[in-house]
C-alpha cells in the first residue's frame, strides 16, 4: 500500500511528488477533483473540516503590509525569461508551498501562516565581514533598485513552477555586508519563534532555525537572487516574507525563506537538509536529471500549473550560465 506523503515526510525528509501527486489521483477518483483537492486540508488526511475551508484566492496580501506598496510592480527584466513556459497563476504556487516552520501539509501553508505579520524585522550580518552590524526592511526593500525576474523554479520532490519574482541580484547585498577576502561561504538563517510557527515546536527532531550556505561565487552569480515580492507586489508570508533567496539553478529547498541573519565564513558551514538527512540532500543540489534522489527519479518533472510533466533539465534550464562555476564532482 502507498504510504501517505505525511508518513514519508516524517521518516527521512521531502515528500516524493509522486506521492503527493499519487494521493491526488485517489482522490479525483473518489469524486474531489482537480485544484479545490490540491487546496484542501482533506488532501493530507486532515478530516472533514477541509471540506468546508474556502479555496485559495486568486492573489494573496503582502507579510509586510501596504508599506512598500509604491515599489511594486517592479520593471520586467526580460533578460532572464529564458524558457518559454507559461507563467504559474498565483492561487497554485500560493497554496502548493513548502515551509515547514508552519506545516509540513503544503496545502495548509497558506492558511496557517496568512496572519503572520512580518514587520518589524531586522536582519544580522556577521563572521568575516569588515564590521558586524545589521539592517532593517527599510533598508533592504530601499537600498537597490527592484526588478522583476520570471525565473524556472524546481523542487526536489519533482515538481516545478515559473514564477515572477522582485527584487535584486544577491551580490548586491553581499558587498553591502563588505566580507572580508579570506570570506569563502555565506550561510543564511532562517527565522526561529516557535510560539508563532507551529512546525518548530511540533516537529522538534529537526534542526531549526532552517539554514542553507552556498560559496561566495554561487551567491554573487548574476542569477542568485533576493527576493522581495513575486506576482508584482510583496511577498506573502507562504513565499517566505519579507525577503528570500532565490537560487534558480538548485533545488528549491537551496532558496530560503524568511531570512534573519547572514554569516561569511572561511569554512563551509552545514545546510538544514545535509545535516538532517545527508545521504539525500547535498550541499551543492544543483538540479540534475542523471542524479537521481535516492527514493525517487529526477528525470521529469510536473509542472503545478499545468499539470504537464517535462523532462528535467540540466542546472534546471540555467547551464550555460551556471555549468562553469561547477566541476564534475560538484554537479
Ligand atoms: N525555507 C524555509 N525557511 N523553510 C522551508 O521549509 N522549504 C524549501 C524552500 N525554502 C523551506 C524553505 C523548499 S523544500 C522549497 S521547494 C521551497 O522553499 C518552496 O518554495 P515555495 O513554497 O515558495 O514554492
Amino acid at each position: 500500500m502507498r504510504r501517505a506523503p505525511r508518513e514519508i515526510v516524517e521518516e527521512g525528509g521531502l515528500t516524493s511528488e509522486s506521492a503527493y501527486f499519487g494521493r491526488r489521483e485517489v482522490l479525483r477518483a473518489l469524486g474531489f477533483g482537480g485544484l479545490a483537492v490540491a487546496a484542501s486540508p482533506l488532501l493530507l488526511g486532515r478530516g472533514a473540516t477541509g471540506l468546508l475551508a474556502q479555496p485559495a484566492p486568486e492573489t494573496f496580501p503582502p507579510a509586510v503590509g501596504p508599506k512598500y506598496d509604491d515599489l511594486f510592480p517592479a520593471k520586467r527584466n526580460k533578460t532572464y525569461d529564458f524558457a518559454p513556459l507559461p507563467e504559474t497563476p498565483e492561487k497554485i504556487s500560493g497554496s502548493y508551498n513548502n515551509f515547514y516552520e508552519f506545516t509540513t501539509d503544503k496545502a495548509r501553508v497558506w492558511r496557517m501562516a496568512k496572519d503572520f505579520v512580518a514587520s518589524p524585522w531586522t536582519v544580522q550580518v556577521k563572521g568575516a565581514v569588515e564590521k558586524e552590524f545589521s539592517f532593517d526592511l527599510d533598508d533592504l526593500f530601499r537600498w537597490f533598485p527592484l526588478e522583476e525576474r520570471r525565473y524556472r523554479f524546481r523542487c526536489v520532490e519533482a515538481w516545478a513552477m515559473q514564477v515572477p519574482w522582485t527584487g535584486f541580484p544577491l551580490r548586491q547585498l553581499i558587498d553591502r555586508c563588505k566580507p572580508l577576502g579570506k570570506a569563502k561561504y555565506v550561510r543564511v538563517v532562517s527565522i526561529l519563534d516557535p510560539e508563532r510557527l507551529p512546525g518548530q515546536k511540533k516537529d522538534t527532531h529537526w534542526p531549526w532555525p532552517y539554514y542553507e550556505a552556498y560559496r561566495l561565487d554561487e551567491a554573487r552569480h548574476e542569477l542568485a537572487f533576493v527576493a522581495l515580492g513575486i506576482y508584482g507586489h510583496a511577498l506573502p508570508m507562504q513565499f517566505g516574507a519579507p525577503w528570500r533567496i532565490v537560487m534558480p539553478w538548485k533545488y528549491g529547498f537551496k532558496s530560503p525563506k524568511s531570512i534573519v541573519a547572514i554569516e561569511f565564513t572561511e569554512t563551509r558551514p552545514g545546510t538544514f537538509w545535509n545535516d538532517a538527512v545527508p545521504k539525500e540532500y547535498g550541499f551543492f543540489s544543483n538540479v540534475n536529471p542523471l542524479k537521481p534522489h535516492p527514493r525517487w527519479s529526477q528525470a521529469t518533472e510536473r509542472d503545478i500549473g499545468t499539470r504537464d510533466r517535462r523532462p528535467t533539465l540540466p542546472f534546471n534550464g540555467y547551464a550555460d550560465q551556471v555549468a562553469k562555476l561547477y566541476t564534475g564532482a560538484e554537479f
